[in-house]
């Protein structure tokens, strides 16, 4: 126990606030030691990153938490198979598997797991090897791919022996069929009908990319799947490969627990993933749907009170609902995040937005903003001069003038008399937040 409070110490002061990751670590530990996740590394990531992806798997033991790894092989398997004068040969990409080419797959795939296995073990971390007994499967499609395995069962047992016991199980992504025929995987089919069979509260690919990349090649941190789903997949920059993992996530995310995420993130910085509301990958939900109201009177006030008391660190004036005349309100279902348009000098005026920092991490304030800007093509906006969501604003804004107390911000209009009287008009409004006396 000093030891783990000790890492847990080490890990915050290099990744956040205390409560986040006290908070993280209730929630991993309540859903039961063999829900926690399923975690995918693929092959590069074991052969480039073993290290940092040795000491995160460390951490998350020694804070108490059992995932289950299973892992790929292909680089290391391209490189063996060309030692070995085999060609490699993929048809949809699956590795078509020749009795020849399985050798080599079964050697491989038993090296690096051991690998793994063995830098684990020297950090103290214990761990077991799992190549066999867990994937049933039927060959897919002999003919075209030779010993490739359709997985038809899991079988848990040996997996919920490892976790009882605290060993990390490492899973190759090996089968057999009910003769006792061993099958070569694709391992990312494998992490998937694994997450289907335990339903885990996470499923995480690791990856050296860390992530899904948007147009400009940053990590995209955050998909809301209700909102975002659509909206992407309509997206040209999104390329072939990224479509079909989208599609897989969600797929597979449909048929879990709506609490079930995916993450996606580099090895190193899968703590930080974890344990943090913002991360550091790409976070995947099924998520929320934002609905959009015309008035205050179908929404639950005390819970809309509660909001924005919370997000602000402010009390909001008693008559803040109807003092304002509304043009439309955006919330998500869970009411965790909102932005509420008004009507000022006859224009649209964001008068409130807000969203809590764990809805933040989950995407739902990217969610909401994108339904506005698609509802309302001119706005304007105040913010207090010191409040750190500035700089985010600074970038949706088309301009902003500072002010002592306030900034305001504006897009789609670009008229100087137009924005002079909206930015006079925004610093005269009354404060509907007051500091708590
Ligand atoms: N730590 C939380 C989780 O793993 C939230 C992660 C948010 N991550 C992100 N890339 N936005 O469930």
């Amino acid at each position: 126990m000093d030891q783990t409070r000790e890492i847990i110490l080490q890990l915050l002061g290099a990744i956040g606030s205390r409560k986040e990751v006290e908070q993280y670590l209730r929630q991993f530990s309540s859903v039961g030691q063999q829900r926690f996740a399923v975690i995918k590394v693929g092959g590069a990531l074991l052969r480039d990153n073993l290290d940092e992806l040795a000491s995160s798997l460390t951490f998350l033991h020694r804070v108490g938490l059992t995932p289950i790894v299973v892992h790929g092989a292909g680089p290391q398997l391209n490189e063996a198979l060309a030692e070995e004068g085999i060609e490699t040969r993929r048809v949809n990409g699956m590795r078509v598997t020749d009795e020849e080419t399985l050798v080599v797959v079964r050697k491989v795939m038993q090296r690096i797991n051991l690998e793994l296995v063995d830098k684990l073990e020297a950090l103290g971390t214990r761990a077991r090897p799992v190549t066999s007994g867990v994937f049933e499967a039927e060959l897919m499609d002999s003919d075209t791919y030779g010993l490739v395995g359709e997985v038809k069962q899991i079988h848990l047992e040996t997996l919920r022996t490892c976790v009882r016991g605290g060993y990390l199980p490492i899973l190759t992504c090996l089968g057999e069929t009910a003769g006792g025929q061993i099958v070569n995987i694709n391992a990312d089919i494998a992490a998937r009908e694994l997450a289907l069979s335990i339903e885990p509260h996470k499923i995480v690919f690791l990856t050296g990319t860390g992530g899904l990349l948007d147009e400009k090649g940053r990590i995209i941190s955050s998909i809301n799947l209700s909102e975002d789903y659509d909206h992407l997949m309509a997206q040209e920059w999104v390329n072939a490969g990224m479509r079909v993992k989208l599609q897989q996530i969600k797929e597979l995310l449909d048929q879990l627990p709506l609490s079930s995420s995916v993450s996606m993130s580099n090895a190193a910085d899968l703590p930080r993933e974890l344990f943090t509301h913002r991360g550091a990958g790409t976070f995947v939900q099924r998520g929320e749907r934002v609905e959009e109201l015309l008035n205050f009177t179908g929404v639950d006030r005390d819970k809309m009170r509660g909001l924005l008391e919370e997000c602000f660190g402010k009390t909001l004036v008693p008559d803040y609902f109807d003092s304002k005349q509304v043009e439309r309100i955006f919330l998500t279902e869970s009411y965790r995040a909102t932005a509420v348009i008004t009507k000022e000098v006859d224009m649209p005026y964001l008068d409130k937005f807000a969203v809590t920092p764990k809805a933040q991490g989950e995407g739902l304030g990217a969610s909401i903003w994108a339904r506005m800007r698609e509802a309302f093509p001119q706005l304007f906006w105040r913010s207090r001069a010191d409040n750190p969501i500035n700089t985010w604003y600074f970038q949706q804004a088309d301009g902003a003038i500072r002010g002592e107390d306030w900034t305001v911000f504006w897009y789609g209009f670009e008229e100087t008399d137009r924005i002079e009287q909206c930015v006079v008009h925004a610093r005269s409004l009354k404060a509907s937040l007051v500091a708590p006396e």
